[in-house]
């Protein structure tokens, strides 16, 4: 970790580590190294309090789609702010820039869909979708029919639902979690779980026949509905092999369950498409979409809700009296005028149409580093990728989880002037703002080459090979 004068009493480190607690931290570690703080930023670019310039690799969290300057934005809120700085959605009540973004999502929807519900972030958009499950089917008088699937490496956030949606130990461990009524099933990585000799056909094949049979096994009534994201993000950027939606869709389709994209990453031109599911051949009931919905400049979620659960939901609140659910800052107006103009310069400035044309430079550079000796796949589309590290390439072995070799690569290129983010497994992945050049690409990956030599010029030191 670059320390910054976490030493000195009165320094912004120094403060920080004296008063925030970190989210997604090891929070040992950082009370002795402290944190980078960041100040400023202009374009693909972030600067610490030294001046010290970083590429921002993963566009923040996934999210800052126009960069870290982008003024339109920020004019929007300003003019936003101005004119009414605050209102929300209860009790028959509406804003101008939500029903515009509402208008405005449901004619982008990759599926047809009736109504839109804004909630804050991606893991409030989740946590609404399965409680509308849940409500439409007690409003079908089937209150039997609740089990929500998601997937083994998915990631869907951290309430107490949606981390139990995650399929990652870190989010479960210690939390008591996952809660019941939330099951998990096959991860689609096919470099990691298919069988030996299996063909990409074959493999989705049999992830298909896996969960039909543990549908049965569950009793399809109790099953009512599944989550995926088009590409797991936090789970190691995990691309599905060729015909998996289609093919498991058949099968949710059998047993009246519905689905769900998780776009809250692959949303908005990060694939290529303007959403993820178009790309992966998924179609979905449900979306949800957040982070590059405002390029992540406020936060903002929606979850896009099919006229036929819509209208059931709608029928049952009018005998409960109300539909007992909402975030007080869900739909902030501010919030949402700056998600339309995100929309909107994607559109003027053709953002989709940059990423298609840059990324197979972005793509040939990641796909030059299954050459380096660390590197046992690198996988991407879009603007979104991954390299797994490994200590054994022709037995995919990965290293021991404890010798932090994800970590020390993210380091190192740290002090190269890159953030990239690691993974569990030793997935460092590359997601940065759509706004890249060409040139911006090559000095990304320039710097992540350079963080790779010196992760292993360290892994042969510390003999981390033999050690795994
Ligand atoms: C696919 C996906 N879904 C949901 C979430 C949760 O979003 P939030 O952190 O805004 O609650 C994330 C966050 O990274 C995500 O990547």
């Amino acid at each position: 970790m670059t320390a910054h004068t976490p030493n000195l009493p009165n320094s912004m480190a120094a403060r920080d580590i004296a008063h925030v607690m970190h989210p997604y931290t090891n929070l040992v570690k950082h009370e002795v190294a402290g944190p980078l703080v960041i100040e400023r930023g202009k374009g693909i670019y972030v600067y610490d309090d030294q001046g010290k310039e970083y590429i921002e690799g993963m566009a923040g969290l996934w999210c800052a789609g126009l960069g870290f300057s982008e003024a339109a934005l920020v004019d929007a809120a300003i003019e936003q702010m101005r004119k009414l700085p605050y209102y929300h959605g209860f009790g028959h009540k509406t804003t101008a820039p939500v029903v515009e973004l509402a208008e405005k999502l449901k004619s982008l929807s990759p599926v047809p869909v009736g109504k839109v519900f804004f909630a804050e972030g991606g893991s409030g958009a989740n946590d609404t979708f399965i409680k509308l499950v849940w409500y439409y089917n007690n409003a079908l008088g089937r209150p039997q029919k609740k089990t929500i699937l998601s997937r083994v490496k998915g990631y869907h956030g951290v309430t107490v639902a949606t981390a139990s949606l995650t399929g990652l130990p870190a989010n479960h461990r210690d939390f008591d979690l996952p809660i019941a009524g939330i099951k998990h099933v096959d991860c689609p990585h096919y470099y990691r779980f298919a069988e030996p000799g299996e063909s990409e056909a074959d493999f989705v094949a049999r992830l298909a026949r896996n969960l039909e049979s543990f549908i049965q096994s569950e009793g399809p009534d109790t099953v009512a509905a599944f989550i995926a994201e088009p590409i797991m993000g936090a789970g190691g950027v995990v691309l599905p092999p060729e015909g998996y939606f289609p093919a498991i869709q058949a099968v949710l389709k059998k047993y009246d369950i519905l689905s769900a994209a998780d776009e809250v990453i692959c949303g908005f031109g990060r694939t290529g498409k303007l959403w993820g599911a178009e790309r992966f051949n998924y179609k979905p009931d449900f979306v949800t979409c957040a982070k590059q919905m405002s390029s992540a400049y406020l936060p903002i979620s929606a979850v896009l809700v099919p006229e036929h659960v819509y209208s059931a939901i709608r029928d049952n609140s009018g005998k409960i009296g109300t539909f007992g659910h909402g975030f007080t800052y869900g739909g902030h107006p501010v919030a949402a005028a700056v998600a339309l103009r995100a929309l909107q310069i994607y559109e003027e400035r053709d953002v989709y149409g940059h990423v298609n044309r840059i990324s197979p430079r972005f793509l040939a550079r990641l796909k030059r580093l299954a050459d380096h000796p660390l590197v046992g796949e690198a996988r991407g589309t879009g603007l979104i990728g991954a390299a797994e590290l490994v200590a054994d390439k022709a037995t995919k072995r990965s290293f021991a989880p404890a010798a932090g070799v994800g970590a020390a690569c993210m380091n190192f290129a740290q002090e190269e002037g890159l953030i990239i983010r690691a993974m569990a497994g030793d997935v460092i992945g590359f997601c940065p703002p759509m706004i890249i050049t060409e040139s911006e690409i090559d000095a990304l990956f320039d710097r992540f080459e350079r963080a790779l030599a010196r992760t292993e010029a360290w892994v042969a030191q510390q003999g981390l090979r033999s050690a795994a």
